[in-house]
């Protein structure tokens, strides 16, 4: 069965040889050298008042499997478009967006929904929980939407709050919580369904800073544990530190 492991800073991740025979009945891996998604010549523009705004303007990015991946550029700068259009939220208006081999470009929206579901989880600036549930009660909706079989879900909740450290409030409500402990609920939430693609659009902006590294050190370990790729917008300087790559944009495009 085929190993893998992260270098240290490595920008990319390795499959080491087979040592064993190949295994048929062995789970598939998701750690391949390819990228989980591919980006090329993207651009995006809108119709605003009669003029057209071009806020992407070809853009060519990578996600490698297993990196946190970080998108900076200045309020405006088109950072949660991109994001909205990896996430089959939205499509470009040129270019080719290829998650696995699903074309999120020409997909329908039907077609971009079911590979959403299954396979993408969001995270917010705001968190966006339901406020009269309880942290449990959120992440069981979660895996509710996504259609996993009931007799999995006190397992798996249970296991996803104490992956982000929330063992001790699982029965706490939002209002309980303080904005950390409330994100954390909202990355075991984004977690639950087992998706290989995180997207977080500021998700560190309404903490402190002690919270916001508590968030980074969550999205390292579930990265590890969970087999997770991560790709998120900051324009924190401390925060763009733990990043694997760093994409910045600048004018509707990445400079390198
Ligand atoms: N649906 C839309 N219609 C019109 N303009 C939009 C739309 N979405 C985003 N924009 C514009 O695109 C630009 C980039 O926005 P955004 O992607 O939200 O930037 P960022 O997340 O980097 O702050 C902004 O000028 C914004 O007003
Ligand atoms: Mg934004």
């Amino acid at each position: 069965m085929a190993r893998w492991f992260r270098k240290k800073n490595a920008s990319e991740v390795m499959v080491l040889e087979e040592e064993m025979p190949f295994d048929n009945n062995a789970t598939p891996l998701r750690q391949l050298k390819s990228p989980l998604l591919t980006v090329r010549g993207v651009q995006r523009s809108f119709q605003v008042g009669g003029q057209k705004l071009e806020v992407l303007k070809g853009i060519e990015m990578e996600l490698i499997p297993l990196q946190l991946v970080m998108l900076k550029g200045r309020s405006g700068s088109g950072k949660t478009t991109l994001l909205n259009l990896i996430g089959g939220l939205d499509q470009p208006n040129e270019g080719e967006i290829w998650f696995q081999e699903h074309a999120f470009h020409l997909g329908s929206d039907d077609e971009r929904t079911l590979v959403r579901r299954k396979e993408i989880g969001f995270i917010f600036q705001s968190f966006a929980l339901m406020p009269l549930l309880s942290a449990w009660e959120n992440v069981e909706l979660a895996l509710r939407m996504a259609g996993i079989p009931r007799s999995e879900w006190k397992e798996r909740v249970a296991h996803c709050l104490e992956l982000v450290g929330l063992g001790k409030r699982m029965h706490h409500r939002p209002f309980e919580l303080s904005g950390g402990e409330q994100q954390r609920v909202a990355i075991a939430k984004a977690i639950a369904h087992r998706p290989s693609l995180i997207l977080a659009d500021e998700p560190t902006a309404e903490l402190d800073s002690q919270m916001g590294a508590q968030i980074m050190s969550v999205f390292r370990s579930i990265i590890a544990t969970e087999q997770i790729t991560i790709c998120m917008t900051t324009h924190d300087p401390t925060i763009l530190e733990v990043a694997d790559h760093v994409y910045e944009m600048v004018d509707g495009k990445f400079i390198s």
